[in-house]
């Protein structure tokens, strides 16, 4: 697939199942990650690979997570989190490493350069005949999961990529047309 129609298409899987991308796939999707623009090179990414028996142990964050913010939740929504983590047989955990000390590149820019490397491998997945799906919830904001995946206080965690391929419909969400939110400024 051209970069082109990647970036055209582009849209989250409905369902994902295996084959999750090889090892040479994910060798592209990696390289095309680091690509993502990162002001002053601070390489602010963090990459988790969750796959496997892995998925259980990330279900349990996700459970623990409800259990915690919501006392009262039910076995059933509790095993829907558990769940989640096997909606693909790959997930890849990004995170933004935000050094707040550098003034010069404040937290945001460092935040996006991590948003733009999970675009990219969401996008490179797709071009190689994968694709995958963006999540966040609560979970992802959790100090407590944070720290269970072995990140720090300055990690945040931008996304739940998960990631395989697609099962399925593709789908059929409508999409803006880029000229509602597009316009020519200039200048007077
Ligand atoms: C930072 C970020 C977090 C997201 N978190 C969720 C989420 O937790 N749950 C969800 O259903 N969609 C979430 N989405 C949106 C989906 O990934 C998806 O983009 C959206 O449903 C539109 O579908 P499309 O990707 O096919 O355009 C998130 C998107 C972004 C950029």
């Amino acid at each position: 697939m051209q970069a082109i129609d990647a970036l055209v298409t582009r849209r989250s899987a409905t369902t994902l199942t295996e084959p999750a991308p090889d090892a040479g796939a994910l060798e592209l999707i990696f390289a095309s990650a680091v690509r993502a623009p990162d002001h002053g090179r601070l390489r602010p990414w963090r990459f988790l690979v969750v796959r496997g028996e892995a998925r259980a142990r990330f279900g349990e964050l996700l459970a623990g997570h409800l259990a915690r913010t919501q006392p009262a939740a039910t076995p059933e929504s509790l095993q829907r989190e558990r769940d989640k983590a096997f909606r693909a047989p790959l997930i890849i955990v990004v995170a933004a490493h935000v050094n707040e000390a550098i003034k010069k590149i404040p937290p945001i820019e460092q935040s996006l350069s991590a948003g733009v490397a999970a675009g990219n491998i969401m996008l490179a997945a797709l071009a190689l005949g994968y694709n995958a799906m963006w999540k966040t919830g609560g979970a992802a904001y959790d100090p407590q999961v944070r720290q269970s995946l072995g990140l720090g206080p300055s990690d945040a965690i931008v996304g739940f990529l998960y990631v395989g391929t697609e099962d399925g419909e593709a789908s059929t969400l409508p999409r803006p047309s880029w000229r509602e939110h597009t316009r020519v400024w200039d200048g007077r």
